[in-house]
């Protein structure tokens, strides 16, 4: 095997086209993750985050291109290599009817199974680790289908641990949770990535949390990487403009001292008010 750290990226794809069907999504898109990182991908709904989390992770394969992890094409390795290097948390999961969180989550350490070594001590620590990491060790006899959102995206999160990779890719981790499992669930991300030295890409919608978490942020759009970099560099008001369609303000963080996005304050208007709002016709399906 070459050097683990060609360019001090182990992560990184090279002029990848990914897309579905006929439809292109990225075209051409090249990114680097910086070993170590903690980066955040923003971007608008439909931008195309996930389907780069997708192609990183193998699970898209690019119609032109290449992904790289470990100086090796991520095509050369067998699947559970790739699995026991790089975890993805997907933004959607379905959990299989009538799975309890224990069994759920112990079927993050399939990729360190080998036949002949079935169940070790070491999947039994990962696995208690990542329930107590996750704040659901309470919950581990329950059955999944029958938690809320936001338990249920802390026991995907914590299969998604307990795979211990030390490349972690998730789409959207803090969704469904209320702002102090966010802050919890970030601060997780923060102490892997700081002390354990991990490399985490986490999907953000939240552009405040971004900022006071990430060391590297991607903004997209429209499929292709428009800015990257430290998050006070990145996130301006032109960029916010640029990316989102939105007015706002940024302001330093009273707290941490990083970007703080404030939307403008716009008049609430009445729907359907505008002439170009009365005279639209919706498109036929
Ligand atoms: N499985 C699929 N088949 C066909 N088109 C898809 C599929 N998944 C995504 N798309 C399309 O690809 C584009 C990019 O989607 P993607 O899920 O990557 O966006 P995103 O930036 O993650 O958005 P969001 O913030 O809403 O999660 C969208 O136009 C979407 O409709
Ligand atoms: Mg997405």
């Amino acid at each position: 095997m070459k050097d683990r750290h060609v360019n001090g990226q182990r992560l990184h794809a090279q002029g990848i086209t990914l897309g579905y069907d006929a439809r292109t999504i990225t075209d051409d898109l090249s990114v680097a993750i910086p070993d170590g990182s903690f980066t955040v991908i923003v971007g608008a709904n439909g931008c195309g985050k996930s389907t780069l989390l997708r192609g990183l992770a193998r699970l898209l394969r690019p119609r032109s291109g290449s992904v790289f992890l470990d100086g090796e094409l991520i095509t050369a390795y067998p699947t559970k290599e790739v699995a026991r290097r790089l975890g993805l948390l997907p933004q959607v999961q379905v959990a299989p009817e009538g799975i309890t969180v224990v069994d759920l989550v112990s079927r993050g350490r399939f990729p360190h199974q080998k036949l002949l070594r079935q169940w070790a001590r070491e999947d039994e620590t990962a696995v208690v680790e990542a329930l107590a990491a996750t704040g659901i060790t309470d919950l581990a006899p329950r059955f999944v289908d029958e938690l809320s959102g936001g338990q249920r995206q802390r026991v995907w999160l914590a299969m998604a641990l307990a795979q211990q990779t030390e490349i972690l890719l998730l789409d959207e981790p803090t969704t469904y949770l209320d702002i102090a499992h966010q802050v919890d669930v970030l601060d997780l991300c923060a102490g892997l990535q700081a002390h354990r030295g991990y490399t985490l890409v986490a999907v953000l919608h939240d552009l405040n949390m971004a900022c006071r978490y990430a060391t590297h942020i991607v903004a997209m759009k429209d499929g292709a990487v428009v800015a990257e970099g430290h998050p006070s560099d990145v996130i301006t008001e032109s960029l916010v403009r640029e990316v989102f369609g939105l007015e706002c303000r940024v302001i330093d963080d009273p707290e941490s001292g990083t970007p703080l996005v404030v939307p403008k304050h716009r008049p609430v208007r009445v729907t359907g008010s505008t002439d170009e709002e009365k005279n639209h016709v919706p498109a036929q399906a």
